[in-house]
C-alpha cells in the first residue's frame, strides 16, 4: 500500500505555511476527576498512578487527579500523584467552601507545580435550586474562595459551573470578580452539554469584550457530549478566543461524557491549516493512553470511535481499499502512526474488491496465477456472505484449497 504522501494540513510546525505564529492550546486532562465521575469507571490508586503517569509522559499540561475532599481515596490519588509528576502541573478540585479547597491545598503540597481549581454554580437554575443562594451570596462565594486558594498556589482556576446557561451580567462580574482576586484560569463550562458552538464561541468572545481584566486570565473549555457537540464546542470556544481545553481520554466523563483529549488534539493538529494552533501533545501515545483508560476503567471504546476505535483507520469496501492501495490519503485523513497505530488494515469482507484481495494473499505469502486467483475471490465472496469476520486462517485455508483442487 502506498503511504501519506503529503504533509497538506498537518499542523506539527509552530507557524502557519504562510509564516505566522501559531498559538499554544493548554490540555487540562480530568479523566481522573470528570471521567472518573461515570458511573462504573471507579479506578483504583494504583490504576490511577498509572494513567497520571502516562498523561504526564504523553505532555498534558495540567492533570486534574481528583476531588481532594470527596473522599480519603480520591485526596491519596491526588496526594500520590502530587509526590510523583515531574513535568505536568497537578489540579485538584475544590467547590467554593473553605473546608474543600483546604484539603485540595493539603493534597497538592508536594506537587513541584500545582494548581487549584475551585467553582460555584452561576446560573439563575443552579442558584436558586441547586445552591439554594442569591446571587450576591454566590458572587461574594467567587472572591472568598478564589482569594483562599491563592494562599496555597498562584495557579487559580476558577469555574463558573453551568456557564452556558449563566445570565450574561453576572457572569461577566464574576469572572472579573474571580480574576481581581487572582484566578489565572477562567473557565466556562458547558456544564450540560446544551450549547451549540456558534453561541459558545460568541460568549467567550463576549466576555472577553466586556471584562476590563480579561486579558489577565486565560480562559478555558469545558465540554459535556450530551448533544454530542463536546469536541465542535471545545473547538468553538478556542475560536471564541479560549486557550485551554478540558477534555477527557476516550470523552469518559459525567453522563454522555466530556470531550475526547485524543480528538481535540488531532483535530488540532490535522486541521491546522483552518486552526493556528498547537499542542504539547505527543500524538502517537493516544492509543496507548486509550486502550490503558478503557482497560482502568472498564469502559469499551466502540469500534467507530473517531481516533481511537478499531476501525478508525481500517477499510473494507473495495472501491476504499483499492483507492487505499493507489494513494493512502484517498480515504485517510491522518497517519495511523501518528496516533499509535501500528498500520492501516484492509479488512477482507464482502464490500472488499479483487485488487485487495489479491494484495492480501500476497501479505500472506500466496502468489496465484490468474485462473486460480478468479476461482479463489468468487469461494472467498461466498465465504464472506455467509460470515461476518474473514481472519487471515480463513483465506489461508481457502487458498490451501484452491491450490490443493488445482493440482488433482
Ligand atoms: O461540568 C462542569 O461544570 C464541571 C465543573 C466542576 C468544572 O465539571
Ligand atoms: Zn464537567
Amino acid at each position: 500500500m502506498t503511504s501519506h504522501t503529503a504533509s497538506a494540513g498537518i499542523a506539527d510546525a509552530k507557524t502557519t505555511k504562510a509564516g505566522a505564529a501559531r498559538e499554544r492550546i493548554v490540555i487540562f486532562d480530568t479523566t481522573l476527576r470528570d471521567g472518573e465521575q461515570s458511573p462504573g469507571a471507579s479506578m483504583t490508586l494504583e490504576e490511577k498512578i498509572q494513567v497520571a503517569e502516562l498523561l504526564d509522559h504523553m505532555g498534558v499540561d495540567v492533570i486534574e487527579a481528583g476531588f481532594p475532599i470527596a473522599s480519603v481515596g480520591d485526596f491519596e490519588a491526588v496526594n500520590e500523584i502530587a509526590k510523583r509528576l515531574k513535568r505536568s502541573v497537578v489540579c485538584g478540585l475544590s467547590r467554593a467552601a473553605f473546608k474543600d479547597i483546604d484539603r485540595a491545598g493539603e493534597a497538592l503540597a508536594p506537587a513541584h507545580a500545582k494548581r487549584i481549581h475551585t467553582f460555584i454554580s452561576t446560573s439563575p437554575l443552579h442558584m436558586k435550586y441547586k445552591l439554594q443562594m442569591e446571587p450576591e451570596k454566590v458572587y461574594e462565594a467567587v472572591i472568598a474562595s478564589v482569594t483562599r486558594a491563592r494562599n496555597y498556589t498562584d495557579d487559580v482556576e476558577w469555574s463558573a459551573e453551568d456557564g452556558s446557561r449563566t445570565e450574561h451580567d453576572f457572569l461577566c462580574r464574576c469572572v472579573e470578580a474571580a480574576i481581581n482576586a487572582g484566578a489565572t484560569t477562567i473557565n466556562i463550562p458547558d456544564t450540560v452539554g446544551y450549547t451549540v458552538p456558534e453561541e459558545y464561541a460568541a460568549l467567550f468572545r463576549m466576555v472577553r469584550e466586556r471584562v476590563p481584566n480579561s486579558d489577565k486570565a486565560v480562559f478555558s473549555v469545558h465540554c459535556h457530549d450530551d448533544l454530542g457537540m463536546a469536541v465542535a464546542n471545545s473547538l468553538a470556544g478556542v475560536a471564541g478566543g479560549a486557550r485551554q481545553i478540558e477534555c477527557t481520554i476516550n470523552g469518559l466523563g459525567e453522563r454522555a461524557g466530556n470531550a475526547a483529549l485524543e480528538e481535540v488534539v488531532m483535530a488540532i493538529r490535522t486541521r491546522g491549516d483552518v486552526m493556528p494552533f498547537y499542542t504539547g501533545i505527543e500524538t502517537p501515545l493516544l492509543t496507548q493512553a486509550s486502550k490503558l483508560v478503557s482497560a482502568v476503567s472498564s469502559f469499551p471504546v466502540q469500534y467507530n470511535k473517531a481516533i481511537v476505535g478499531k476501525n478508525a483507520f481500517a477499510h473494507e469496501s473495495g472501491i476504499h481499499q483499492d483507492g487505499m492501495l493507489k494513494n493512502a490519503e484517498t480515504y485517510e485523513i491522518m497517519r495511523p502512526e501518528d496516533v499509535g497505530v501500528r498500520a492501516t488494515s484492509l479488512v477482507m469482507g464482502k464490500h472488499s474488491g479483487r485488487h485487495a484481495f489479491r494484495d492480501k494473499l500476497k501479505s500472506l505469502g500466496f502468489e496465484l496465477g490468474d485462473n486460480a486467483l478468479n476461482d479463489a475471490f468468487k469461494r472467498f465472496k461466498d465465504l464472506a456472505d455467509r460470515k461476518k469476520v474473514i481472519y487471515d486462517e480463513d483465506l489461508e485455508a481457502l487458498v490451501e484449497d484452491e491450490i490443493a483442487n488445482a493440482g488433482e
